[in-house]
């Protein structure tokens, strides 16, 4: 899900940074919602915020199309409140519990935590009262994205110049917990079952729900990378700005993946690939009769994680194994048939692990060794997963 960030602009030239640091948040996978005080709009015409946001944007508590009790209703939403710029007046303002104006008051009722970006003349910054109100706000468990020293708006020198917009995003997103570590990473996942035409209305397919590659793809996402999923036959969401491409049958699947793979810098097979197909696929649906129909022929099915390690090259590519007995056993050796740089040894014959289920217990296995973890949510596991394939990738840099 995405994180709520409310940007709370105070009246400064500085304001305009701040337009920035919306478009820099949304890139960074959050949403985010802006309040003004009357005087940042006389620096910048609260339009601006509302075509970047996408949203409303909160000017007066008594104007305020969505809700009759503003303050309120956006204390409630953010995750994090970015104060920036802040001026002496709105710090001194949260210092004193004042609630004057709409972002006073937003501040006051908010639930989550605030950071004060500050940013103001020189001889302001230092004034024993702006201070003390820093000091005070900081006791009290806000944060603050210190303002640097240079050429001030005003001319003079010294310190007072907003933190640089780079510096305020990278904070607010260590502050929100948000890990961009994949970001330039193009990864390919794919995930659920095939299923098998025997005929127009009949296949064959597997109990695959598609969850854990579908939780990677998300991670992956809320990590910075650009994410192609091919998904088999399932009926989950798609993750946002996943490129998602759906297939039916393993042979799709194949040809989708060998071609995203063209673009990719590693993958991750979590499909359950039907391992055989029909030899012969009616083209009418077949009619019941009181005869057996003795056998249907299967023939075997291309395996894409074998195909994608025969021409990855220096990039990584993970596999996964389900297993209903001899766990470590048979990802070690699917680890080294397949030549994949990590197998993800999945016992399906417990109920936390087993196929549809929210949770996963699973085991890494790669030539250094095995890893064991304990059963945990799947979006969980897909976050181990990944921060093991990143360090491969860091690895082969
Ligand atoms: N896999 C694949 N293409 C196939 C079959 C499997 O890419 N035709 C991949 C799966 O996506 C998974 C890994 O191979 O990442 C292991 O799949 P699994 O079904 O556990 O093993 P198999 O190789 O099919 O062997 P077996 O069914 O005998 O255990």
């Amino acid at each position: 899900m995405k994180k709520h960030v409310l940007l709370a602009v105070s009246g400064g030239i500085a304001a305009y940074k701040s337009c920035d640091i919306v478009r820099r948040l949304q890139d960074a996978g959050c949403e985010v919602r802006v309040c003004m005080t009357p005087d940042a709009c006389e620096f910048i015409s609260p339009i601006t915020f509302e075509a970047l946001s996408q949203y409303p944007v909160l000017t007066d508590l008594f104007d305020f199309p969505e809700s009759p009790n503003p303050h309120i209703m956006l204390g409630a939403w953010a995750d994090l409140c970015l104060v920036c710029p802040a001026t002496a007046d709105i710090m001194a303002k949260v210092a004193s519990g004042i609630a004057d104006e709409c972002v006073s008051t937003t501040i006051l009722a908010l639930r989550a935590p605030a950071v004060f970006a500050p940013a103001m003349n020189v001889h302001m910054w230092r004034d024993e009262a702006t201070q003390g109100n820093v000091a005070l706000l900081q006791q009290r468990g806000y944060g603050f994205i210190m303002p640097t020293s240079g050429l001030l708006a005003c001319g003079d020198m010294g310190e007072g110049k907003l933190a640089s917009v780079s510096d305020i995003v990278a904070s607010v997103l260590a502050h929100l917990k948000i890990v961009r570590d994949l970001a330039g990473l193009k990864l390919l996942v794919n995930a659920g079952p095939t299923h098998e035409a025997i005929d127009p209305v009949r296949y064959i397919a597997n109990a695959s729900s598609g969850k854990m590659g579908f939780s990677i793809a998300q991670a992956a996402l809320d990590r910075g990378a650009a994410v192609t999923l091919v998904a088999g036959p399932c009926s989950l969401a798609t993750p946002e700005g996943a490129e998602r491409i759906d297939v039916v049958s393993a042979h799709d699947m194949y040809e989708a993946c060998m071609s995203a793979f063209e673009h990719a810098d590693a993958a991750i097979c979590s499909a359950a690939v039907a391992d055989y197909t029909p030899k012969i696929v009616a083209d009418h649906k077949l009619k019941k009769s009181d005869e057996p129909i003795g056998s249907i022929e299967l023939v075997p099915t291309k395996d894409i994680l074998a195909e994608l390690c025969r021409i990855k090259g220096t990039r990584v590519v993970c596999g996964f194994a389900a297993e209903t007995s001899d766990l470590i056993g048979n990802a070690t050796e699917k680890l080294v048939r397949k030549h994949a740089d990590m197998i993800v040894a999945n016992d399906v014959s417990k109920p936390e692990s087993t196929f549809g289920s929210d949770t996963n217990l699973v085991s890494f296995v790669t030539a250094d060794g095995v890893e064991e973890l304990p059963t945990l949510p799947k979006e969980e596991v897909a976050d181990a997963i990944l921060d093991r394939v990143a360090r491969l990738i860091s690895e082969r840099r």
